[in-house]
């Protein structure tokens, strides 16, 4: 346990204690930073959704969610130490005049952070309560989450009814994803090693595959997945955030800001998609009934109750960062719910060399090749080749592998990986910016995106069908396979 640290009297006011998010991982999260003495003394948590609760029955609904979401043990006295800095507010957060109980809770907080576990359409309602009681200082902080708007329009609203009450450096926009260690570590991976970081460009890369693959279907999210859709749901954050990472230019340090801009400059040289790109270019698919690890799963039709949906549970695209950098380097995309397996990573294939010098014993030899995988298993390996030892005439070649487990205990001092919730958490405790996304970030891939399904409404063409448990649609084959490659499976 690390030694706490004093902060300053700061209140992390979770608005909709009791909905999914919070009771999944954001209680989970408290509680962990709790275990790991990283939350100061001087931090109290103030909880607030509409329900009337006797002061036992909050109690007893946090125990709950925590031993429902912790995934070891939990340990009672940090529960205990949790519940003692919490308190609960009931409020309606639509009635202004409702505020007046949580200035009351907040007492002499010098810094309140407001999280926003609720739905976006009632952002503009809690501004104008916080707004009406003076609780909106310059040191307070407001975090939102995805998703921030269906498209470029109501994103823009969403930002426009924060924005007349929190500024910019107040706001702290969450994709989870940069929470995520592995994420983390590829701005590191790039940057503290010249070694990759002379190779990367289209001078050395030949092509970039990025998958991330899902084995999970929408499980109790219907009504909001069969209006989002896999493109909204993962590829305008998730996906183009990983993607952004990978190719920005080194920032000049790593501050926020300065990361922020690098991504910015990603995002707009993202070459648009036309109506009459779009066949060659991109698949969206929808996933059938199917069998994954041994068990059977329903088509998603079946899973929303919606015989006609044409909503996407599959995207892959072949895409162009229109730059110095990347320009001609295609990098090929997809997400997909009801996968063969959880996976996300990232596959960075280096151009042949020049000339083959062994074409005696092997006609074209297997391009070098670098996975960094993001999770689950996480770890970066090297494809290379060697000569088989031996004394042989000729030379013979085998491909081996330079393989880095990050799991293993040299690189993971503690066997428990922090989920990204926790460190988010922090992030905004200590008000740094740098691991949330900015307005512009949010704007520009939502522009992006939106073009892309507009020309897939205008084509009518129905999603492609994969079977649960498949790697996606064969059209997703064909989209390498018409270049001469191959998704790495
Ligand atoms: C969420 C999406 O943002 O990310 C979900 O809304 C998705 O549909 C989830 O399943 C995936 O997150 P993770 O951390 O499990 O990879």
């Amino acid at each position: 346990m690390q030694k706490r640290k004093k902060t300053q009297n700061i209140t992390f006011v979770l608005l909709g204690i009791m909905g999914d998010l919070s009771r999944r991982k954001l209680l989970p999260a408290l509680y962990q930073l709790e275990v790991a003495g990283l939350l100061s003394e001087d931090i109290s948590v103030v909880g607030v959704a509409r329900e009337r609760l006797q002061p036992d029955t909050f109690v007893e609904l946090v125990t709950q969610a925590l031993s429902q979401h912790v995934s070891e043990p939990v340990q009672a006295a940090a529960v205990k130490r949790l519940l003692a800095r919490m308190q609960y507010v009931a409020l309606d957060l639509h009635e202004v005049k409702a505020y007046a109980a949580l200035k009351q809770a907040l007492g002499s907080c010098h810094t309140a952070i407001y999280y926003c576990a609720i739905p976006s359409s009632v952002y503009a309602a809690v501004c104008q309560g916080l707004a009406a009681h003076g609780l909106i200082r310059p040191q307070s902080r407001l975090v939102i989450e995805k998703p921030i708007g269906a498209d470029l329009v109501s994103a823009q609203a969403i930002n426009a009814s924060i924005s007349d009450f929190f500024t910019e450096q107040q706001t702290y926009r969450i994709d989870h994803y940069l929470g995520k260690e592995t994420v983390q570590n590829l701005i590191c991976l790039r940057f503290a090693n010249p070694i990759l970081a002379h190779l990367w460009d289209n001078r050395c890369i030949e092509h970039v595959q990025i998958t991330l693959a899902e084995a999970v279907g929408v499980e109790n999210r219907g009504n909001y997945f069969d209006q989002a859709g896999q493109m909204r749901d993962m590829v305008q954050n998730h996906l183009l955030q990983i993607l952004t990472l990978f190719a920005m230019d080194p920032p000049v340090d790593l501050q926020a800001d300065h990361i922020r801009d690098e991504k910015v400059k990603v995002m707009k040289a993202l070459r648009p998609m036309s109506a009459h790109d779009l066949s060659a270019n991109a698949v969206l698919g929808q996933y059938q009934a199917g069998v994954i690890e041994n068990q059977p799963c329903a088509g998603y039709l079946e899973d929303v109750q919606q015989p006609s949906s044409r909503t996407d549970t599959f995207v892959a695209l072949k895409l162009f960062i229109d730059n110095w950098r990347w320009a001609g380097v295609p990098f090929y995309v997809r997400s997909g719910k009801r996968m063969q397996q959880k996976r996300t990573e990232i596959v960075i294939y280096f151009k042949e060399s020049p000339c083959n010098l062994y074409r005696n014993v092997m006609d074209t030899l297997p391009q070098n090749k670098l996975t960094i995988r993001l999770q689950p298993d996480e770890g970066i390996d090297i494809q290379m080749l060697n000569k088989v030892a031996g004394l042989d005439d000729q030379f013979q070649l085998a491909a081996s592998k330079l393989d880095m487990r990050l799991n293993q205990s040299e690189y993971r001092p503690s066997p428990r990986v922090a989920d990204a919730y926790e460190r988010l958490i922090l992030e905004v405790i200590k008000g740094h910016q740098a691991l949330f996304v900015r307005k512009d970030e949010i704007e520009i891939a939502w522009q992006w995106i939106d073009q892309i399904m507009a020309a897939w409404q205008q084509s009518q063409h129905p999603p492609k069908p994969y079977p649960a448990g498949s790697s996606g649609p064969l059209a997703a084959s064909t989209l390498l396979a018409q270049d001469g490659r191959a998704w790495h499976e």
